[in-house]
C-alpha cells in the first residue's frame, strides 16, 4: 500500500506532544510544518540530530515554518531526553525545552499509519523502530516533499532548509531550482513555459546554456 504521495491532504492526526495535546492542523494554522521522525530516545543519532534541528529552529520560523518531531517513546522520556540535546548543543540551563514540541507515539499508531516504520531495525523485544522520515507540509495542508532515510543515516538539516527554500519559492513563482540551488542563485525555467511567455514572465532576462546537441533547454533566469 502506498505511503502518503506528493499533493495528498496530511491527515490531521491528534497527539500527545511535549507541549501538550494537538490536532496537527490547528498546530499548523496558516504556516508551513515539518514534520520529522526518530527511531527512539536517547539514542546518538537522533540527540546529535534533534540538536541541529533546535539550533536551526529560528531559520524555519523566519521563513513560517513550524517544527514537530515524533519519537516512538513516552513524554517523561523526551522530557529527560530533550535536557541532553540541550547540554548536547550546550544550553546550560536545565529549564530550558526545545523549541519545537516532540509527539510521544509509545505503540507506534502514527508512525504505522503514516509509514514511518524502519523494517531492519528493531528494538530489543524485537519491535521495528521508526526511520527518519521528513514531511513537508503547506500551508494548504497537502504534503509537499517526503525523505525517508533508514535510521542508520543521519540526516542533513541544513538541507531540509534549502529545500523548504526552493519550495517556498516555486509555490509562488513558475521557475524550478537547478541541482545544489542555494537562495540568490539563477533559477530555471520550467520546460512547459514558451519563449514569449519566459520573456514577458522574466523582464530581468533568461539565458541559455550552449549545449553539443544545439537545443536550448537549459534556461536560466535571475532568481525573482
Ligand atoms: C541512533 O539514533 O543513533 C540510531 C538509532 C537506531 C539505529 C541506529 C542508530
Amino acid at each position: 500500500m502506498p505511503g502518503l504521495l506528493l499533493g495528498d491532504a496530511f491527515p490531521n492526526f491528534e497527539a500527545e506532544t511535549t507541549v501538550g495535546h494537538i490536532k496537527f492542523h490547528d498546530f499548523l494554522g496558516d504556516a508551513w510544518g515539518i514534520l520529522f521522525s526518530h527511531p527512539r530516545d536517547y539514542t546518538p543519532v537522533c540527540t546529535t540530530e534533534l540538536g541541529r534541528a533546535a539550533r536551526l529552529c529560528s531559520e524555519f520560523t523566519k521563513r513560517g515554518v513550524k517544527m514537530i518531531a515524533l519519537s516512538i517513546d513516552s513524554l517523561e522520556s523526551h522530557h529527560g531526553w530533550s535536557k541532553d540535546i540541550l547540554a548536547y548543543n550546550s544550553v546550560e540551563s536545565g529549564s530550558c525545552s526545545l523549541p519545537f514540541p516532540i509527539i510521544a507515539d509509545s505503540k507506534r499508531e502514527l508512525a504505522v499509519s503514516l509509514g514511518m516504520l524502519d523494517p531492519d531495525e528493531r528494538d530489543k523485544d524485537g519491535m521495528p523502530l521508526t526511520a527518519r522520515c521528513v514531511f513537508v507540509i503547506g500551508p494548504d495542508k497537502r504534503l509537499k516533499l517526503s525523505l525517508l532515510y533508514p535510521a542508520t543515516t543521519g540526516r542533513n538539516f541544513d538541507e531540509i532548509l534549502r529545500v523548504v527554500e526552493s519550495l517556498q519559492l516555486t509555490a509562488g513563482r513558475r521557475v524550478a531550482t537547478p541541482v545544489d540551488w542555494q537562495p540568490g542563485d539563477n533559477v530555471m525555467v520550467p520546460p512547459s513555459m514558451s519563449e514569449e511567455e519566459a520573456a514577458s514572465l522574466f523582464p530581468s532576462g533568461v539565458f541559455t546554456k550552449d549545449l553539443p546537441s544545439g537545443k536550448k533547454y537549459l534556461r536560466y533566469t535571475p532568481q525573482p
